[in-house]
């Protein structure tokens, strides 16, 4: 019988390579998203409408045991504090963090009942590390970090197990959308910030989709059954520098 995985975001970037890889590996794999994606069994859903998130996660719940919940949707948002408006703190908090709570209430009742599951937060090295301009971004992240960790110890004894999965610079839409931006607004070369962002890593490339994938089915896997609470950075070494 395929293991049940309920992801957010899954339509795009480093989502849609977890996506794929459960899918391969005998998953059946629910993508909450708001575009279309031929990968899993769409479900049409604003992360930021938590009612909408219920609805959606109750229904499934209703016809299958949930094993594995992979909250991911995201947004990224570059300002220091004086640039960032209420507004902007909102919106960003909305997406990555409420979202996440919302899933996260809608899975326990059925994981509890079945007394097993895992779920992964798609965090990010910012949980670890502070980088410029990154205000309301960092306050999300780390608040994901926060949520895998309380979440953990509230629920172990239902032997459910949350943890953070923290990237460092993956390439994605949402990275090439970011140095876009950035290159709008300082009229800067694209090529040369992307060689610039490869030079910054130990490694000295960029992450890819596929390997933050691999990270995240072990710790879904029972493999990982006593890893829980904690921090998992992929970042090709640049949280050690
Ligand atoms: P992406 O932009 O390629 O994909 C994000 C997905 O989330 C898209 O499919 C989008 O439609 C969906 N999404 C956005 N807002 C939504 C909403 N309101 N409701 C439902 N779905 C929504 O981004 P990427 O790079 O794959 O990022 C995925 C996660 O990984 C994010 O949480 C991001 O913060 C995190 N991350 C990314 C890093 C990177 O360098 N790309 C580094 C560290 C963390």
């Amino acid at each position: 019988m395929k293991e049940i995985c309920i992801i957010t975001g899954g339509s795009s970037g480093i989502g849609l390579s977890i996506a794929k890889l459960f899918e391969n590996n005998n998953y059946l794999v629910f993508n909450l998203d708001l575009t279309p994606s031929t990968i899993g069994t769409f479900r049409r859903c604003d992360v930021t409408d938590l009612a909408q998130i219920k609805r959606i996660i109750d229904a499934i719940a209703e016809q299958h045991s949930i094993d594995v919940l992979v909250c991911n949707a995201g947004i990224h948002f570059s300002a220091n504090i004086e640039n960032t408006t209420e507004e902007d703190l909102d919106n960003v908090f909305s997406v990555n963090v409420k979202g996440a709570f919302a899933a996260i209430k809608a899975v326990l009742p059925n994981m509890k009942h079945h007394q097993k599951g895992a779920i992964i937060l798609i965090s990010s090295d910012q949980a670890l590390i502070a980088k410029t301009n990154s205000f309301a971004y960092n306050l999300s992240k780390t608040a994901l970090a926060s949520i895998a960790k309380t979440t953990a110890l509230d629920y172990a004894l239902y032997n459910i197990r949350a943890n953070a999965v923290c990237p460092g610079t993956i390439e994605t839409p949402l990275y090439h959308q970011a140095i876009n931006n950035y290159c709008q607004k300082f009229g800067a070369d694209k090529e040369q910030i992307h060689q610039q962002e490869e030079n910054l890593q130990p490694l000295k490339r960029l992450g890819r989709p596929e390997e933050v994938a691999e990270l995240v089915l072990f710790l879904a896997s029972s493999k990982a059954t006593f890893i829980t609470g904690s921090l998992q950075v992929i970042d090709g070494g640049y949280t050690a520098q």
